[in-house]
């Protein structure tokens, strides 16, 4: 992985310094686990033990949302493994009706288990769409198969998923409570489904490894995580505060949504701390927002995502000459096309004094994936303590929930 960011606009390595060293101390307090549980061998061994029990099924539903979903998502996304013997679906992010039978509709109920995710065990959205999934599939194979066919992900210890798992004898792991939903991708939320999507989990557990340990021992003012974080706290101090992150490669498309998410509800928190992320796919977004970002006020930051090498190969046919305006393009591997896009649009911004940085990877397989997630989960945690707030909690989602709810009470 490697960073390549604007040297300007630093905030001092002291700093950088002081707040890794208050990070550092909140995980050695227990406070937060997402890097502790990644070497934990009994956690992943229990892991690994459903992922062999459930790979028995053609279908898994996964049912979740936000952090609950996002990052397994973006994995299985990333990562496209062909021929796993269990199909992933996913639902518990939406209550439209329309989508949920749009997901149902693929499933063979009597070959199907249902994964339900959620940390709380109260969100309306993943749990009325369980107890709709739980029907179906009861009434497909019976109450006593169903039972054996259901596999929840919850909190060790309390809330109302536990409760009912606990009473229906279903399968049960558990998100460690110093762990919250947007850091929990690296835990059995993200990688249970991974595992029986056919991907190596303990590669991706491997990978993030690395970083931690790189960025705790030799994690420096000037490791590129700090660098990272202290360039975009920098610029948001100076009223840069729009983060746009170019992602060059659809595979990583479910990432930047991820992106999205742990950047808003980690650092949105107060009316004068609450960088705004924006996710934008190359070259797809060239022709609809970079009007805005080459043109538009210089009040954003952008930082170009790029992978280093495709596993595809095929090249533009010669027969594009025919095309007077586009004979250059002939015999180009499509990699370069892409690559001259993201490099031509970089510059084109940079030409215009907007700071761009670029973040590489070599190729998209699980190291590099499971990279990225420990990159940004301490970049943002980074950020939030030089932003002086809370990164690890989200009081702003409640109001609306509370709001939802007083509604359907008074519809009854
Ligand atoms: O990051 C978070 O904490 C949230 O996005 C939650 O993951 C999301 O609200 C789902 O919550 P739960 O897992 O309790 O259903």
């Amino acid at each position: 992985m490697r960073a390549d960011l604007a040297s300007e606009d630093r905030i001092t390595p002291l700093q950088i310094m002081n707040a890794r060293q208050e990070l550092l101390d909140i995980f050695a307090s227990g406070e937060q686990g997402w890097l502790k549980i990644l070497d934990d061998k009994k956690y992943w061994q229990t892991v690994k033990t459903q992922i062999q029990y459930f790979s028995k099924f053609k279908h898994l539903l996964v049912l979740g949302i936000g952090g609950s979903s996002l990052g397994c998502r973006a994995i299985i996304e990333a990562l496209r493994v062909s021929g796993a013997k269990t199909k992933i679906h996913f639902a518990g992010d939406t209550t439209d009706p329309d989508e949920i039978e749009a997901v149902f509709s693929q499933l063979d109920w009597k070959h199907t288990a249902i994964n339900v995710i959620s940390k709380s065990g109260e969100t309306l959205e993943t749990m009325s769409v369980f107890f709709l999934a739980k029907e179906r599939l009861e009434k497909a194979v019976g109450v006593k198969k169903a039972s054996k066919s259901i596999i929840c992900i919850t909190d060790p210890e309390k809330g109302a998923l536990l409760d009912f798992a606990r009473e229906n004898d279903y399968a049960i792991l558990s998100i460690p409570q110093n762990i919250g939903g947007r850091f929990s991708t690296l835990t059995a939320i993200g990688l249970f489904p991974a595992g029986l999507a056919g991907i190596n989990i303990f590669k991706i557990l491997s990978g993030a490894i690395a970083l931690r340990n790189d960025w705790q021992q030799y994690g420096g003012a000037s490791h590129i995580i700090n660098q990272f974080a202290a360039y975009h706290t920098a610029h948001y101090y100076k009223k840069r505060g729009i983060h746009v992150l170019f992602c060059y490669a659809s595979a990583l498309k479910r990432f930047t949504a991820w992106y999205q998410q742990i950047w808003a509800e980690s650092l949105g928190k107060t009316p004068v701390a609450g960088p705004t992320p924006i996710m934008a796919i190359g070259p797809t977004d060239q022709h609809s927002q970079l009007q805005l970002f080459q043109d538009g006020p210089n009040d954003k930051v952008y930082t170009f995502l790029q992978v280093e090498s495709f596993q595809a190969k095929p090249r533009v046919p010669v027969a594009i000459t025919r095309m007077a305006n586009l004979s250059y393009a002939k015999n180009q591997s499509f990699q370069n096309l892409i690559q001259s896009a993201l490099i031509g649009t970089s510059e084109a911004l940079m030409a215009q004094n907007k700071p761009v940085g670029i973040l590489s990877i070599k190729k998209i397989d699980e190291i590099s994936l499971g990279q990225l997630f420990v990159f940004y989960e301490i970049a943002v945690a980074m950020m939030g303590l030089m932003l002086h707030i809370n990164p690890f909690n989200q009081p702003g989602v409640e109001d609306s929930k509370q709001r939802v709810k007083k509604l359907l009470t008074s519809n009854r």
